[in-house]
C-alpha cells in the first residue's frame, strides 16, 4: 500500500551529517516514497556528505553565493522550493535543525499547507540572538512544526512549556549519533591530508565558525590557542576550518604558518569524526560536536556565552567556557596540566541517543502517514 511521500530538505553540513541516517531508514520503507530535496546553502561542504553517505538529491537548488547573507538564503529557499513542492505535492516535509535552509523551508511548506516533521526539535538557549540566527530558526520552525522529534528530555521539555501538545513530540535520541557510530572505527587509517600531524602529541581539535563569534571574538579565540602551543610543547592544534571566508581569512592571518598549528580544508565527515576520537580536547563554538565528543569521552570546551545543549555539561564532558581570550586560554590550559580534571571531564556519556534515533523517527512517521491514510478514507 502507497502510504505517501515525504520530502527531506536540508542545505548545509551538519544538516545532511543528521539526515542521512533518516533518510538511509525511510528508503527502506518501500511503502512510502522519500523525495530528497537540497537547497545547498552550502556547497562543497554539503557534497562531502553526499557522497560519504551515498546521497543523490532529487533536487539541487545549488544556492550558495560566496558571502551569502541571510535574505538571500531565505528568499533563495523560499521561492526554489515553492516549485518543488507544488509539482512534488508531499505528504510531509522534514527538516532539521535551526539553519535558514530550515525556517525557509518549514514556512514554505505552511505556505503549501503541507505538515511539517522537525527533526532535532525543542533545543533553546532563549537568547534570540545566541546562537544567531539559529535560536529563532529553530523556536519558528517549531511554531510551524506538526511532528517534534526531540533529542532529549530536556528539549520536550522546552516545547512542552510552549505550549506544543504532548501528543505531538517524541523523544528519540539525535541521529547525529546514528551517524556516528556508523563512521568511527578503532584502527582508522587517516589519509595523507593529515601526514604532517604528530599524533603521538597531544590534539587540540578546533573548529569555529559562528555568526555571533565573527570578528573580535574569533580574534580571542585564536590569541588563547597560539598562548597554548607556545606554553605546551607536547600539543598541536589541528583546525580544519569552514569555508566561510569571514573565518577562514581570520584563520590564515592569525594561525597560518604556525609551528603546531595545522589548518586544513574542511575534512569528510569520515575522517573528522575519526580524528576526533583520536584528539585529546575538542575546543569549538559548533553544535554538533558538542553532541559528537561526549559520546567519544573527549572533553570539550564550548567557545561560546550560550549553548542549547546543557545536557553534557550537567554531566559534566561538556564547560562553557565563552571567547575571551584569559578564560579560553585557561581552561584549556587547567585540562592539559590538571589530570584528575581532565578525567573527570574524559568520561563517555551519552545523553543524545543510542544510535536508533532514525528508527524511532521513521517509525512515527509511517504511522502518521497511516493515520492520514485512514482519515482521508473516513472522510
Ligand atoms: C550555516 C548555518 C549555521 C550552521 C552552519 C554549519 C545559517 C544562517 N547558518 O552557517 O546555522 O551552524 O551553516 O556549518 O543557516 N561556504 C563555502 N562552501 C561551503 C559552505 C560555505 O564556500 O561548502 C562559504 C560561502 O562563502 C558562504 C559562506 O561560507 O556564503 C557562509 O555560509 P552560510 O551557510 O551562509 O553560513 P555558515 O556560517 O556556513
Ligand atoms: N565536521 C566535518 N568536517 C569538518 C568539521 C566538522 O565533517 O571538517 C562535522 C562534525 O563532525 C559535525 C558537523 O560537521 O557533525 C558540525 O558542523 P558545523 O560545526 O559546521 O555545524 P553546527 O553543528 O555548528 O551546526
Amino acid at each position: 500500500m502507497h502510504l505517501g511521500k515525504v520530502m527531506v530538505v536540508f542545505g548545509t553540513r551538519p544538516e545532511a551529517i543528521k539526515m542521512a541516517p533518516v533518510i538511509k531508514e525511510l528508503r527502506k520503507v518501500t511503502d512510502i516514497e522519500t523525495v530528497v530535496v537540497v537547497t545547498a546553502q552550502h556547497r562543497e561542504m554539503l557534497d562531502q556528505v553526499l557522497q560519504l553517505f551515498g546521497i543523490v538529491p532529487d533536487y539541487d537548488l545549488d544556492l550558495m553565493k560566496e558571502k551569502q547573507d541571510l535574505y538571500s538564503i531565505t528568499t533563495g529557499v523560499l521561492t526554489g522550493l515553492k516549485e518543488v513542492m507544488q509539482r512534488e505535492k508531499p505528504d510531509l516535509v522534514l527538516v532539521h535543525g535551526d539553519t535558514t535552509t530550515t525556517f525557509a523551508a518549514a514556512l514554505a511548506a505552511f505556505y503549501e499547507m503541507i505538515p511539517v516533521g522537525h527533526v532535532e526539535a525543542g533545543l533553546r538557549t532563549r537568547n534570540k540572538y545566541s546562537p544567531y540566527p539559529e535560536e529563532m530558526n529553530r523556536s519558528l520552525t517549531g511554531r510551524l512544526a506538526e511532528l517534534h522529534f526531540a533529542p532529549t528530555d530536556v528539549s520536550r521539555e522546552n516545547l512542552l512549556a510552549e505550549s506544543v501538545a504532548s501528543f505531538k513530540i517524541w523523544v528519540t535520541g539525535n541521529t547525529v549519533i546514528d551517524a556516528l557510530m556508523e563512521t568511527v572505527r578503532e584502527g582508522y587509517q587517516f589519509d595523507d591530508s593529515l601526514q604532517g600531524i604528530d599524533f603521538n602529541r597531544r590534539i587540540i581539535l578546533v573548529t569555529t565558525h559562528r555568526r555571533e563569534n565573527w570578528g573580535n571574538h574569533m580574534r580571542d579565540i585564536y590569541a588563547a590557542l597560539l598562548q597554548l602551543v607556545e606554553e605546551f610543547e607536547d600539543v598541536e592544534v589541528v583546525f580544519p576550518v569552514h569555508r566561510n571566508p569571514t573565518v577562514k581569512d581570520l584563520a590564515e592571518e592569525m594561525l597560518g604558518g604556525r609551528e603546531r598549528i595545522h589548518l586544513l580544508d574542511p575534512l569528510e565527515y569520515e575522517a573528522f569524526a575519526n580524528l576526533m576520537n583520536a584528539s585529546y580536547i575538542v575546543m569549538t563554538d559548533s553544535g554538533g560536536l558538542q553532541e559528537e565528543a561526549p559520546s567519544l569521552g573527549k572533553p570539550v570546551l564550548v567557545l561560546r556565552d550560550t549553548t542549547e545543549r546543557p545536557e553534557a555539561i550537567q554531566a559534566g564532558t561538556v564547560q562553557l567556557v565563552g571567547t575571551v581570550q584569559n578564560n579560553v586560554y585557561k581552561a584549556a590550559r587547567r585540562l592539559l596540566l590538571d589530570r584528575s580534571q581532565y578525567d573527570k571531564m574524559a568520561q563517555a556519556i551519552n545523553p543524545y541517543g543510542d544510535g536508533k534515533a532514525a528508527i524511532r523517527i521513521v517509525r512515527v512517521i509511517t504511522d502518521f502517514l497511516y493515520v492520514r491514510i485512514g482519515a482521508a478514507n473516513i472522510n
